[in-house]
């Protein structure tokens, strides 16, 4: 058992424990916005358990709760009620600090922007969150390198975000996402900005990651040609789920409406 080492209170340790449950596990989760409007239902419910090396698809129509429910997989925001384990601990009953180390140790994000900070090298841009771990100096930029180099741009270590193509700074941000070395990775549309060869590029490189690294993949589209990279395809409209299976059944809806809102739709 690996477990049987783990020193009490240890976090990242602890976190890893169990990582032969589910990743991710969702029951009847509901997630509500209250605006001067009033109250506003995004997600009705939704049930989804997740496993270790998965790479899941997320699709639907632009306002279906997508995003909503990234945000709170990544525990940036929290849900209305039920439940959420993340590798089997209930989010909801930790206290800030001990999430934020959770969230540390086992997710990388991706978004569509690639949200890198310009004035920085790639290298310290690849390094920003391992500041916030008890790593050397000396360790952040060993690490920064290793994943630049995982990427295929550790000769650009020392360039600057607007030195290099959005697909370049899109496997910086993938890099930064991985310098942790997560579990579990939540990227929201991240081909959404790149032209489809490029967009190949970057699946190819996620397909590369859960299948050579076996790292978990929760992806956020609206692309068929992007989720069939995944194995598993969720769909969602209008908070609910309405298909979760085979991405390439899935893809190929029996209703071609819903087939073609989906391909054409924007989000
Ligand atoms: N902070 C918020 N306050 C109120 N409503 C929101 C907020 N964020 C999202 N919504 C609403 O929730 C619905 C789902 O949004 P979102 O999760 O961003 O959808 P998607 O990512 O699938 O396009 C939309 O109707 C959106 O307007
Ligand atoms: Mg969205």
């Amino acid at each position: 058992m690996i477990g049987d080492s783990v020193p009490q209170g240890d976090n990242e340790a602890a976190a890893r424990e169990v990582a032969s449950g589910p990743v991710i596990h969702i029951r009847n989760l509901r997630k509500e916005y209250t605006s001067v409007a009033g109250v506003i239902p995004v997600l009705h419910g939704l049930n989804i358990e997740v496993m270790p090396s998965e790479f899941v698809a997320i699709m639907g129509a632009s306002g279906s709760g997508k995003s909503t429910l990234m945000n709170i997989l990544g525990c940036l925001d929290i849900a209305t009620s039920g439940s959420y384990l993340l590798n089997g601990h209930d989010v909801a009953v930790l206290d800030r600090d001990t999430l934020a180390h959770l969230r540390n140790d086992l997710i990388g994000f991706v978004f569509q922007g690639f949200n890198l900070l310009p004035r920085a090298s790639l290298l310290d841009n690849v390094a920003l969150p391992l500041v916030y771990s008890k790593v050397s100096r000396e360790e952040r930029e060993a690490r920064a390198n290793e994943m630049l180099g995982k990427v295929g741009l550790a000769k650009y270590r020392d360039s600057q975000p607007n030195q290099i193509s959005g697909g370049q700074q899109q496997r910086v941000a993938i890099a930064r996402a991985l310098v942790n070395r997560p579990q579990l990775l939540l990227a929201d549309e991240p081909t959404g900005n790149l032209d489809s060869h490029t967009g190949n590029e970057i699946m190819n490189l996620f397909k590369e990651l859960n299948e050579r690294d076996g790292i978990t993949i929760v992806l956020i589209t609206h692309e068929v040609e992007v989720a069939a990279y995944a194995h598993r395809l969720v769909r969602l409209a209008d908070g609910h789920i309405v298909y979760d299976g085979s991405s390439h059944e899935g893809a190929m809806s029996k209703n071609p409406t819903e087939y073609s809102a989906a391909v054409h739709s924007t989000s």
